[in-house]
């Protein structure tokens, strides 16, 4: 199939409409247990530098996963990371390229983004590169190449594997509570929870990356949670106090409308949010004026007001809600004083009247520790990773899914160790010093 022709079909799929009203598949299960691991606050322990970044490890035994400091220039902060984990980079590069080609090979749907996929990936591959290239940021090229001439992996698959974002959207849940919902009045608490492939090769790489800019050409410092070599944001904070969220949404109802394959990837524009924008109304501009692309639903918060929106995100429509209008109305998604919440997807209510039932058996008194013990492991969301922000306080906590090279605890990630991040410590790393 030539380029030119798929362009076309990709345009055609980006003018289906949404046909199917459906509600999302399973639910938790009514065995669910608490989590009741004492949370890691152990500090980050120092590996190793380089003249642009240093490594850390945090939390315990075969839980224990990197924090990488990167300071510099776009290409700086890229080739530094490369430079500290090179073998890692290469090994998750290449297991990721695998993992793509053994979904398309075997992926059970068929539809027809996944028929094309299954033709021919790396022309499909270099056709949303191409398509999506005029969307992004120059920057994140530049960090590509950083990486890439670092690390010794080829720029190209590097970026060919960003795009697994956009093939296969997980379908996770998110809160924002705030006022009467938590014990301190003015304090703002945020729930990612990341319910994604944990069949994949994510799950080996957990880190932290904690970016520091030379200047504010470059941004401002933030941390992207997320895996060695993969520098789209789907969870993260930033020094702004600010932290997103994000759900695939499958199950969508009327008011989404079109979705499009033509548009900024939705990690690059996460990832933007938490490197540039400084308050609430700059991410709700970014948002209100992206070229959007596919169905989802992103929370973000911003600890400085308190305040948080979800936002109903397609290429159609980006409404931004808050508590008073949260939508979808349902009897199984009600609406609550000062909270906002999804579980699992839109049209969801097995999931959401769970947690919407948590949510109000904790109500007053939802905290980071309630979130974990209580709430996201009876929901049973957040199988790959979960992150609960304290954006008052500047802490974040971070659980990862059980690694293949693992041997004890929980598979998912809602049951297994939390690890506590001091995120104003992180933000103020000093940059290595300069060998003379
Ligand atoms: C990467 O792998 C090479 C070859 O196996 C080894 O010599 C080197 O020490 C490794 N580098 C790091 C940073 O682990
Ligand atoms: C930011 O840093 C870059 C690289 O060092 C430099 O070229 C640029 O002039 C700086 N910009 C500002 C606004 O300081
Ligand atoms: C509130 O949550 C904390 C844990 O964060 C717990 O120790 C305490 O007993 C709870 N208080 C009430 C009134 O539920």
């Amino acid at each position: 199939m030539t380029s030119k022709l798929l362009l076309h079909v990709f345009i055609l799929i980006s003018v289906v409409p949404v046909l199917d009203a459906a509600f999302c598949h399973g639910s938790p299960k009514k065995t669910a247990q608490p989590n009741l691991i004492p949370i890691d606050t152990g500090v980050p322990r120092f590996i190793r530098s380089v003249p642009n970044g240093k490594l850390y490890e945090v939390g315990s035994g075969e839980d224990a996963f990197k924090i990488i400091h990167v300071y510099g220039t776009s290409y700086e902060m890229g080739y530094a990371q490369g430079q500290l984990i090179p073998n890692d980079t290469q090994r998750m590069v290449n297991a990721v390229w695998e993992y793509m080609e053994d979904q398309i090979a075997f992926h059970r749907s068929n539809t027809i983004v996944m028929s094309i996929l299954r033709y021919s990936l790396d022309a499909a591959l270099d056709l949303e590169e191409l398509i999506t290239k005029r969307f992004t940021n120059p920057k994140f090229f530049e960090e590509i190449r950083g990486i890439s001439d670092a690390a010794h992996v080829d720029a190209k698959k590097l970026i060919r594997i960003h795009l697994i974002g956009e093939l296969t959207k997980g379908s996770c849940s998110m809160l924002g509570a705030w006022g009467k919902a938590v014990p301190v009045a003015d304090s703002l608490l945020q729930l990612r929870a990341l319910d994604w492939a944990v069949d994949g090769p994510f799950k080996d790489f957990p880190q932290v990356t904690v970016y520091h800019p030379v200047n504010s050409t470059y941004g401002q410092d933030f941390a992207n949670f997320g895996w060695t070599g993969w520098i789209g944001s789907i969870t993260g904070m930033n020094s702004k106090q600010m932290a997103i969220s994000e759900i695939g949404v499958s199950f969508p109802d009327e008011t989404f409308g079109k979705e499009s394959r033509i548009g900024v990837p939705f990690t690059n524009l996460l990832r933007d949010i938490l490197q540039y924008d400084r308050t609430l109304d700059d991410a709700i501009n970014r948002i209100s004026n992206s070229k959007r692309t596919c169905d989802l639903i992103l929370g973000v918060g911003d600890g400085k007001l308190p305040a948080f929106r979800s936002i109903e995100y397609s290429a159609s429509v980006a409404n931004f809600y808050d508590d008073m209008n949260m939508q979808p109305s349902a009897e199984w998604h009600p609406r609550i004083d000062n909270v906002v919440y999804y579980g699992m997807d839109w049209d969801c209510p097995s999931f959401n009247s769970v947690l919407a039932k948590q949510i109000q058996t904790y109500y007053g008194n939802i905290t980071a520790e309630v979130v974990i013990r209580n709430i996201v492991s009876i929901v049973q969301t957040g199988n790959m990773q979960v992150a609960v922000y304290d954006l008052t306080q500047n802490i974040a906590y971070l659980s990862n899914a059980k690694a293949t090279y693992e041997s004890t605890g929980g598979k998912y990630a809602y049951e297994r160790q939390y690890v506590k991040l001091d995120m104003g410590r992180l933000f103020s790393e000093k940059a290595p010093q300069l060998q003379p």
